[in-house]
């Protein structure tokens, strides 16, 4: 356990973690807000993990501006910043990695091969580094949500997950610390994937919930937009992210950058 975190927890503080790798944006800062309000301390981590990422992705290219990252934290009242090495976490004799199955098969399973495996991994190291009481997830990131809360139950890790609604800019795009790949023209495209999730929601409400005709909802507006190519857009339950259910979830490839959304359509979507 991080000396800090092993002092407050003597102390009898309670601590909230908001695991990053870093490029923060309001959705992170967000997650830093929730977790000081629930808890006496809290930990950012900031850790681009390299086993998320599958072969030909982009690790080479994702964002770091850890200066930038720093003082976004320091700002929002975080109290300590963890920011182990690719060498610390993953040292070369290194041969333990965590699996979750079930959950992390479909959709984002299948796309990025290997990746929730690197996500459960790093996420198992961070909560036994840190040891807090709770930790704060988004949202956007519905997936890696349910593998989480999965790995936490079977592991019994013994803390809470928190989850966070996505923040969108004022035309609905979802933060995502990759929309820094967007040219302006994908940028304007990638405002289709809340607009096929305001339509479905929409549809829902006016009473369909033949899954077929919701996933055609989502489709026929994303395929209405050039740029956009679709990767899936599925409704799903959102314990095992297969269907039937009222998660309506997106992957959409606009250029060369990747976008994931999602919106359970029984709910009004925000805005
Ligand atoms: O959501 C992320 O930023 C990452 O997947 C996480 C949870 C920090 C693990 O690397």
């Amino acid at each position: 356990m991080l000396d800090a975190s092993r002092r407050w927890r003597g102390d009898g503080k309670s601590i909230g973690l908001v695991p990053t790798m870093g490029a923060l944006h309001a959705g992170h800062l967000s997650l830093v807000d929730l977790a000081r309000r629930e808890n006496d301390l809290v930990v950012a981590s900031v850790f681009v993990n390299p086993i998320q990422f599958a072969p030909g992705e982009d690790f080479e290219r994702y964002p770091r501006d850890p200066i930038r990252d720093a003082e976004l934290l320091e700002q929002s009242g975080v109290d300590a910043i963890y920011r182990p090495s690719v060498e610390a976490m993953y040292p070369p004799e290194a041969r333990t990695r965590v699996h979750v199955s079930g959950v992390s098969e479909p959709l984002e399973g299948v796309a990025r091969p290997g990746h929730f495996e690197g996500v459960a991994t790093v996420v198992s190291k961070l909560l036994i580094a840190v040891a807090p009481d709770r930790a704060y997830f988004g949202q956007k990131d519905a997936q890696q949500v349910a593998v989480v809360k999965r790995l936490v139950r079977d592991l019994d890790l013994g803390v809470e997950i928190r989850v966070g609604p996505t923040v969108r800019e004022a035309d609905g795009v979802a933060l995502s610390s990759r929309n820094v790949y967007l040219s302006a023209e994908e940028r304007s495209a990638a405002a289709s994937l809340c607009a096929a999730l305001r339509m479905a929601a929409d549809a829902y409400a006016a009473g369909e919930r033949d899954p077929d005709r919701l996933r055609s909802v989502l489709r026929s507006r994303l395929e209405a937009e050039p740029l956009a190519v679709v990767d899936y857009a599925e409704v799903v339950d959102p314990g095992t992210f297969r269907g039937p259910g009222t998660l309506a979830v997106l992957a959409v490839r606009i250029g060369r950058t990747r976008l994931i959304d999602n919106h359970d359509l029984s709910l009004e979507f925000p805005g």
